[in-house]
C-alpha cells in the first residue's frame, strides 16, 4: 500500500522500519497518521518476511509531537471518545505484534508520541529526546493508553508526576526511571536498534512471539494464570522443530538454525 503520512521500509534481515512523515508538523498524530499506521501494522504483520519493527519520527527534532492538536480542539465528547478507542485499538495491535517492536525515540516524544512509543516493546531514545504527556496543559488526559502503560513501566508515583505535571522528561532522567531502555548519540540512534534487533531476531522466532504474548497478556491475569499461560506456551513451544534444533545445537556445541516452526 503508498502511505503518505508514514514511510515503511523493508531492511534487510526481516526488519521493517516504519518512520512517521510529518516534518512540518513534528509529526503529530492526526486521522491519517493512525489509519495509516493501522494498515501498515496489518501489512507488515501479514508479510511473513518481516520479524521485527522500528517505529521513529522524521526530521530532527520530533519523534510525534503528540495527537494532532488541530483536530483535537474541533472534536465533539462523541469523536473524541471516538478518537481515542481508534487510538488506543491501533496502539494495542502494535504493541501485540508477533516479533519484537523498537521506538526509535529521535526528539520529541509528548502525548500520543510518548504513548506510541509506550505501545512498543523497547525503547531507545537519541541524547537529545524529551518525553511527556503534556495534554494536562490541554485540558485533556492522554487517549491512548498513556493513563495504563506508563505506571506499568515506571510506577504509580513517577506515573502520576509525569502525568500530572504535563513537563517533559530529558533523556538521561527518562533512562534512570526506566521510561526508556538505552540513550545514545542521536547519530547512532537507527543503528543502535538495528543492532538490538538483529540479536534479538537471530532467537527462534517462536520463542519471541511467544516471549511477548507470555508478558502482554500475562500483564492483564493474575499472577497464577499468568504463569498458567506460560506453562502453556512452553509446552507448545517443546513441540516444535526449533526447540530440537536449539537444544541439540547446545548440546553438539554448534550454533542452532532456526526456521520458526
Ligand atoms: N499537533 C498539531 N500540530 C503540532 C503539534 C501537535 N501536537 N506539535 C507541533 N505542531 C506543529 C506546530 O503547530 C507548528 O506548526 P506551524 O509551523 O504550522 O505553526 C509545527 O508543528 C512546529 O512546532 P512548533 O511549536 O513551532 O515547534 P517548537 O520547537 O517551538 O516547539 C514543541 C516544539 C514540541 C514544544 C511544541 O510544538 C509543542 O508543545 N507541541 C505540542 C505538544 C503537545 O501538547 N502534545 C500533546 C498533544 S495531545
Amino acid at each position: 500500500m503508498a502511505y503518505t503520512t508514514l514511510i515503511v521500509d523493508r531492511k534487510d534481515d526481516g526488519i521493517a522500519v516504519i518512520t512517521v512523515n510529518r516534518p512540518d508538523k513534528l509529526n503529530a498524530l492526526n486521522a491519517q497518521v493512525i489509519g495509516e499506521l493501522d494498515a501498515a501494522i496489518a501489512e507488515l504483520d501479514a508479510d511473513a518476511s518481516v520479524r521485527g519493527l522500528i517505529v521513529t519520527g522524521s526530521g530532527e527534532k520530533a519523534f510525534v509531537a503528540g495527537a494532532d492538536i488541530s483536530e483535537l480542539a474541533k472534536a465533539t465528547p462523541i469523536e473524541a471518545r471516538a478518537l481515542a478507542l481508534r487510538g488506543q485499538r491501533v496502539f494495542d495491535r502494535l504493541e501485540r505484534f508477533r516479533g519484537p517492536v523498537i521506538a526509535a525515540v529521535n526528539g520529541f516524544a509528548l502525548g500520543g508520541g510518548c504513548e506510541l512509543a509506550l505501545a512498543c516493546h523497547i525503547r531507545i531514545a537519541s541524547d537529545n529526546a524529551r518525553l511527556g504527556t503534556p495534554e494536562v496543559k490541554l485540558g485533556l488526559i492522554c487517549g491512548y493508553g498513556g493513563t495504563q502503560r506508563l505506571p506499568r513501566l515506571v510506577g504509580r508515583g513517577r506515573a502520576l508526576e509525569i502525568l500530572l505535571s504535563g513537563e517533559m522528561v530529558g533523556a538521561e532522567e527518562a533512562l534512570r526511571i526506566g521510561l526508556v531502555n538505552r540513550v545514545v548519540a542521536k547519530e547512532a540512534l537507527l543503528n543502535e536498534a538495528m543492532g538490538l534487533m538483529k540479536k534479538m531476531l537471530a532467537n527462534a522466532p517462536l520463542s519471541l512471539q511467544y516471549a511477548i504474548d507470555a508478558v502482554n497478556a500475562g500483564l492483564d491475569m493474575s499472577f497464577e494464570d499468568a504463569q498458567d499461560h506460560e506453562a502453556t506456551l512452553f509446552g507448545v513451544l517443546a513441540s516444535t522443530s526449533d526447540m530440537a534444533e536449539g537444544t541439540s545445537a547446545f548440546l553438539e556445541k554448534r550454533p542452532a538454525k532456526f526456521v520458526g516452526k
